[in-house]
């Protein structure tokens, strides 16, 4: 490979028939003590128009002459191989210098004494100083080499897991949460199609090496709580957020609760007694009525026992709790958020929990547009922190995107996704437009602190637990 040119940030290099490099390939180009780190992002033929008349020429004799040319000196063989040639389209990512990275590159390498090779995973991150002591092995990048990242570059980090349907985005957030539980974390999944379930087991129907840490609760089955242990807040949050409460009805609402609070008779019989009995304007016993029915039938409260986060938490060193809301309707799920969220974050004020890793397929589904800014920033601050995974990334907004620290991202080939994601991300518009259209099934370009803000290319391993959530056919096939 030879250096072609190069405009701003942009390295044309100039490839003949052996040489290849795939989209997403890093390679070096060392000149002397110095180098450049190049990405490859697109590859196209070499034009010129004398190389198109050359073309056109020798179809036009093949056509017409029935004789073999007479070619002593193998001209012909020479063109061919001209005609052959190749653009790669590269980035400048870094420079480096006497063995040290710089994102400094004002120098140009020379055109003909450079040396163009391929930089290994293995190469790239020990420039990067990529390590950790908490791996996540996601699957091969590069040349079939093995790829991780490390849990750490989750922690106290935004994440988005993003691509079209069926690209493989659960796939990759399983293999995260078992990885993070293995290592001892906490993570809280909101599970839109019950399929998270199946990191339980391995495929071979055996219990996963995490079986025994793995929580799942449904919402009214093993997901209810005590109106005491989610207080006050958490409940208003709720009946504010999800059930559109009028701040005149919530009112009424806080001396009723007071009121049974006092009387220590604070439960979901007494406040359904109550509201029907309190000395209140008809129109707001009416809001107040009709609440207090959705929360019966959400079944999220009992006044027995009741499910307590830090329980689990004390009694296992690392746990997932699955929140399954693939049955519940959008009033529950939206309850049920709330609820957990509020008291996730109540109960790590009071630093009874560690920080938490909560995974959100499709939140746009339960969480309120103008609601989630807040969320993140305020929630990150506590010690929540966020994974997104969905099939529409301009279902979130850009005050989220200016926060990310980390995108997966899978094939899109939808120009209005992919205009939307390279405006917001991480990386250059090209090199996501040109790659990402491209991507095969299950491989994603990683983009971010995870990869030392590097994108790689990845392919994510096969999984050895229980993959649920296939789309159900009516076909068999
Ligand atoms: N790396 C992989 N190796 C093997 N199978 C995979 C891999 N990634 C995904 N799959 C399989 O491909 C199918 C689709 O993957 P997945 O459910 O993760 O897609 P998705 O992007 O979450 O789709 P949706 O948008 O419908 O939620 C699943 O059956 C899954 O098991
Ligand atoms: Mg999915």
């Amino acid at each position: 490979m030879k250096i072609l040119s190069k405009s701003n940030n942009e390295l044309l290099l100039l490839a003949m028939k052996d040489d290849s490099a795939s989209k997403g390939d890093y390679l070096l180009v060392e000149n002397g003590s110095k180098s450049i780190i190049v990405q490859v992002y697109d590859e196209e033929y070499l034009t010129s128009q004398s190389l198109f008349e050359d073309i056109v020429r020798e179809e036009v004799v093949n056509a017409s002459s029935l004789e073999r040319d007479c070619d002593p000196l193998n001209i012909g063989s020479l063109s061919r191989l001209v005609r052959d040639a190749r653009i790669f389209r590269s980035k400048i990512r870094a420079a480096v210098n006497n063995g040290q990275l710089t994102s400094n590159v004002s120098w140009l390498p020379s055109r003909v004494e450079s040396k163009i090779r391929r930089l290994t995973i293995k190469e790239l991150d020990s420039l990067l100083g990529r390590t950790g002591i908490y791996p996540i092995p996601l699957g091969r990048a590069g040349d079939q080499e093995f790829f991780e990242i490390f849990a750490e570059d989750l922690d106290g980090k935004l994440s988005i897991i993003t691509g079209k349907k069926e690209s493989g985005k659960s796939h990759l957030s399983k293999l995260l949460v078992k990885t993070l539980v293995q290592h001892g974390a906490f993570v809280v999944v909101f599970d839109l199609n019950n399929e998270y379930a199946g990191i339980k087991w391995n495929r071979d129907g055996s219990p996963s090496a995490i079986h025994d840490k793995v929580f799942i609760l449904e919402p009214g089955k093993g997901l209810r709580f005590s109106m005491n242990y989610c207080g006050k807040e958490a409940v208003s949050g709720m009946l504010r957020n999800a059930l559109d409460m009028p701040a005149a009805s919530l009112r009424e609402f806080f001396r009723i609760w007071d009121w049974l609070d006092n009387k220590g008779t604070l439960d979901i019989t007494a406040l359904g007694n109550t509201v029907n009995t309190w000395n209140i304007n008809e129109l707001v016993r009416d809001a107040l009525v009709s609440r207090y029915h959705t929360i019966q039938s959400s079944r999220l409260f009992t006044d027995s026992g009741g499910f307590r986060f830090e329980d689990v938490i004390k009694s296992s060193n690392g746990a997932a709790m699955i929140i399954n809301m693939g049955e519940s309707s959008g009033t529950t799920r939206r309850m049920t958020v709330e609820l957990v969220l509020s008291k996730i974050v109540n109960l790590l004020e009071r630093k009874e929990i560690p920080p938490i890793f909560l995974f959100a397929e499709e939140a746009h589904l339960y969480i309120r547009e103008t609601y989630w800014e807040d969320i993140i920033t305020r929630m990150r601050h506590f010690g929540v922190y966020t994974t997104f995974i969905t099939n529409q990334p301009d279902a979130i907004n850009d005050g989220i995107y200016r926060q990310v620290d980390n995108i997966f991202l899978f094939n899109f080939t939808n120009d209005s996704d992919l205009d939307k994601i390279s405006k917001v991300s991480l990386a250059d518009s090209d090199t996501i437009r040109s790659i990402v259209r491209t991507l095969p099934q299950r491989s994603c370009l990683a983009i971010g602190k995870a990869v030392r803000d590097l994108p790689m290319v990845l392919k994510v391993a096969p999984s050895e637990v229980l993959t649920l959530g296939e789309t159900k056919k009516f076909f068999k096939s």
